[in-house]
């Protein structure tokens, strides 16, 4: 490790300089507008699919991205809890890692509202009420009963995979034509994580510097984190199934719910767990972690389609 505590102190002067105030990025009484896509279609992977007309391609993706921003607020639940237990390790010790880890739990718990005043303005304009997961707290604490280098681990993964969303799918993609709302969104959120892949990064240096037989056992863990994650997106799309059923009157035939089905756990297991694995700064973070860390992701990656 370098100097950490100059790295925490710049983490917080990078947070104080690109910080935001939820009011000016997403007012209260925002209206969506649903005459575009709102995701790229490699995130929603909706374009490809035979059994929906133009216009119902178009209300999935819509449907997907209102779950995207759910999906941030459901995870950012343990990673609220992760932060503020690591800042509430350095009370009385060093106020500098306290500051970065408790300015990274205000970010989350921002993000949280704004994603939740996302998905609120969102209902209020579609034609239908989404069907969104509400088991968050339950999941959140499933996650924390693993150990906290487990959970930086998984962390860094869902946070390097936000980044990689915005840098490959959005920022580069105005041809698209894409809801400048959502994309304004998303590149204020990748400001902010920015920093906090910085600080697990440091946290699980941290831990093994203390504890440096610790990486197998969290890299076990975090096997079984992506397994739930599998788990957790699978169910969330089977209330996007349901919601695009009665927002387009249809009812599918067990065929036309297959190929749904198929296509859009491919490309939800995709864009959250496969996206993440190859991030070159999660792998190369892993590597200078451990050696033994990358090579288990890199044996993990297959069944999540990245060959
Ligand atoms: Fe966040
Ligand atoms: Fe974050």
């Amino acid at each position: 490790m370098t100097n950490p505590d100059a790295e925490y102190q710049s983490c917080i002067q990078n947070s104080e300089r690109v910080s935001w105030r939820l009011d000016e990025l997403l007012p209260k009484e925002t209206v969506i507008d649903f005459s575009r896509r709102i995701l790229s279609d490699s995130i929603t992977g909706t374009e490809g699919i035979g059994c929906l007309s133009a216009e119902e391609k178009l209300m999935l993706n819509q449907i997907r991205s209102n779950s995207y921003a759910h999906l941030f607020l459901f995870l950012e639940e343990y990673a609220v809890a992760l932060a503020a237990q690591r800042a509430g390790l350095e009370l009385h010790r060093n106020q500098t890692h306290m500051r970065a880890l408790l300015r990274f739990t205000e970010e989350e718990l921002k993000h949280q509202q704004l994603f939740a005043r996302y998905t609120a303005a969102f209902a209020r304009g579609f034609k239908v009420a989404p069907g969104l997961l509400d088991n968050q707290v339950a999941v959140a604490k499933a996650i924390m009963a693993k150990s906290n280098l487990g959970v930086l681990i998984f962390n860094l993964h869902m946070e390097l995979m936000t980044q990689q969303h915005y840098v490959e799918t959005i920022r580069d993609n105005e041809r698209e034509s894409l809801d400048p709302l959502f994309c304004n969104l998303l590149k204020h959120h990748w400001l902010e994580e920015a920093q906090h892949t910085r600080l697990d990064f440091l946290e699980a240096q941290k831990i093994l510097a203390v504890e440096p037989g610790g990486v197998e056992a969290a890299m076990n863990e975090y096997a079984e984190l992506l397994q739930a994650l599998r788990g957790t997106l699978n169910a969330q799309l089977e209330l996007d199934l349901q919601t695009l059923e009665k927002a387009s009157g249809r009812t599918f035939t067990e065929e036309e719910r297959k190929e749904l089905f198929t296509a859009q756990e491919r490309s939800y297991v995709w864009s959250f767990i496969g996206m993440g694995m190859k991030a070159p700064l999660f792998l190369s973070r892993l590597r200078a972690l451990s050696p033994v860390a990358e090579q288990r992701v890199l044996a993990l990656a297959p069944q999540y389609y990245c060959n």
